[in-house]
Parts: structure tokens; sequence; C-alpha cells
């Protein structure tokens, strides 16, 4: 499995995450353990993308400009979970924070589907894109160790 089967793979599995928080209330356990995994999940994903994928594109020139924006993008929803961690989860806040924190990770994975594996494909021959596929499996067992609760 390349890189790109991965990262959508995990991509999947938040997007389902995502859909069954949407759907708990209030503060209950259910809510509180499916967003521990998605917390995790997420951080850890994004760590190791930038780790593997991001890192070897922004080697490339062409691959500049949208490396910053996803990384960037990452700072956001880290942002987003760090201001969902401290509202309390029963507040129709936290539900209203939730939707926008979905909608933004929404846009980020599609973008990266869409555009930057295109790009990437472009500019990392399918050989490395299979040893960055082990990698980010790797880093991503590092960074999950460190969001454990
Ligand atoms: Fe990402
Ligand atoms: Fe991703």
């Amino acid at each position: 499995m390349d890189i790109y089967q991965k990262l959508k793979r995990e991509h999947d599995d938040h997007r389902e995450l995502m859909r069954r928080i949407a759907d708990t209330t209030g503060e209950t356990d259910e809510r509180k353990r499916l967003f521990g995994l998605l917390v995790q999940d997420v951080e850890s994903h994004a760590a190791a993308e930038e780790q593997t994928l991001y890192s070897e594109l922004i080697e490339a020139t062409e691959g500049q400009p949208q490396t910053r924006h996803s990384v960037a993008e990452h700072k956001q929803s880290s942002d987003y979970l760090d201001e969902l961690r401290k509202t309390d989860m029963s507040s129709p806040a936290w539900l209203a924070t939730f939707k926008k924190f979905r909608e933004a990770l929404e846009h980020h994975m599609r973008e990266e589907e869409q555009q930057v594996f295109g790009l990437s494909e472009e500019l990392i021959d399918d050989e490395r894109a299979a040893e960055l596929g082990v990698k980010f499996d790797g880093r991503k067992q590092v960074e999950q160790r460190r969001f454990r609760q």
C-alpha cells in the first residue's frame, strides 16, 4: 500500500468518526470516547503526514506553496481541537465549534485527495511513495503515543 492509499483510508476513518460524533448529544461517555479517539488520530495523522509526505514535497520548489498551505490548515484544525477541549461538552457552543471544525477538516482532506496527491505523484516516484507509506506508519505510531490519554 502506498502512502496515498494509507492517508485516504485514515481520512475515511476521520469522516466516519466525525459523523458518529455529530450524532451524539451532550456530555455523554460516548461523545467523550469518540472525541478522544478523534483528537488522537487526527493530530497524529497530521504530524506523521508533515514528517513524510510534506517534508518530501517541500524539497521541490513546486511543492512549497501547497505544503505551506496544508501545514497552515493542520494548525487551524489543531486550534479548533484545543478550543473544543476547553469548551463545556454539554453546551451548544461545543457543537457549533465542532461543526466548524468538521467543515474545515472535510475541506482539508478533500483538497489533499484531489490536489496534493496528484501534485505529489508528479514529484515523487512510485518506489518512494511506497517507502513513504512505511515511514508514515512508523511516525504515526510514535505520534499516537503522545496523544494517548
Ligand atoms: Fe493533512
Ligand atoms: Fe491527511
